[in-house]
């Protein structure tokens, strides 16, 4: 069988990062977009280091013609890609913290735009763009970063974790790449693509901060996962370690 392709978002640090360290052992090739080349290259030397298959692309989300040069990247080497791990995200301020990202009421627009701009229409758009490669896949994985902050159902129930848990702009931005995932699942369900949103758990990472109780390690395994499911896994669902999450 020939080797996968995956292509990593905001791999060269955090979540993104193990989880290009993680996917030697599936024998993958994977390519970490960085949108500081610098630090992609460092990032790289690591990975290589490691004995990850590896290579970088200097790629910012919010930027089309970063898009359009994965896809001619992907297209000229490779003809397809196997897996898109949607991973790039900014929280959009403090996490947790008590700013005004965090207040429906008052959020500065300015601050929605930004944070729905990475979270969720760059991932859209990107995702649109390599999907003719992923349909020349034998089995197409996309998986998109979301968070259980992205729960409705949870947010609603005062007696869940994340009831106390608020920010606005970030939790509405992984509320939408929800939506994207049931949509996409659904329309690609006749073929051999699978689209799943991953909840990492609460990791340490800059985004997660010290406080988290989860280890990177332990972080990447979803995301791993999702991005290696076999043909009879899920599609359209949304996903911590194995269990499913509600929406
Ligand atoms: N950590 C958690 O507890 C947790 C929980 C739930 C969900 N998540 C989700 O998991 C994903 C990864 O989070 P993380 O904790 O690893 O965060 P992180 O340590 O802050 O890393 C974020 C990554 O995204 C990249 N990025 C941000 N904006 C970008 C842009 N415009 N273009 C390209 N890359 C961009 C960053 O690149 P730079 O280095 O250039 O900034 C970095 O590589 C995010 O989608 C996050 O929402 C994390």
């Amino acid at each position: 069988m020939a080797q996968k392709i995956a292509f990593i978002t905001g791999g060269n640090r955090g979540l993104g990062f193990q989880t290009a360290l993680d996917l030697k052992a599936e024998g993958v090739k994977v390519v970490i977009g960085s949108r500081d080349l610098s630090q992609g290259e460092k990032a790289l030397a690591q990975l290589r280091e490691a004995g990850v298959d590896a290579d970088v692309l200097k790629f910012d989300i919010t930027d089309p013609a970063d898009h359009q040069a994965a896809y001619d990247y992907f297209n000229s080497k490779y003809g397809r890609l196997d897996i898109l791990v949607n991973n790039a995200g900014i929280a959009g301020g403090t996490f947790p913290g008590t700013g005004p990202e965090h207040r429906a009421s008052d959020v500065p627009l300015e601050l929605l735009h930004k944070v729905f701009e990475t979270n969720f229409f760059a991932p859209v758009a990107l995702t649109q763009t390599l999907l003719p490669l992923l349909k020349k896949s034998a089995a197409g994985r996309i998986v998109n970063l979301s968070s259980i902050l992205g729960s409705l159902t949870l947010h609603a129930d005062p007696k869940s974790p994340i009831y106390n848990a608020k920010s606005f702009a970030y939790d509405a931005s992984k509320t939408a790449l929800n939506a994207f995932t049931i949509h996409l699942a659904y329309e690609l369900r006749g073929t051999k693509i699978k689209v799943n949103s991953a909840h990492p758990g609460w990791v340490k990472t800059d985004m997660g901060g010290d406080q988290a109780p989860m280890e990177l390690a332990e972080g990447s395994k979803t995301s791993v996962e999702l991005a290696t499911l076999p043909e009879n896994g899920a599609t359209g669902g949304f996903l911590h370690l194995g269990k499913p999450l509600p929406w």
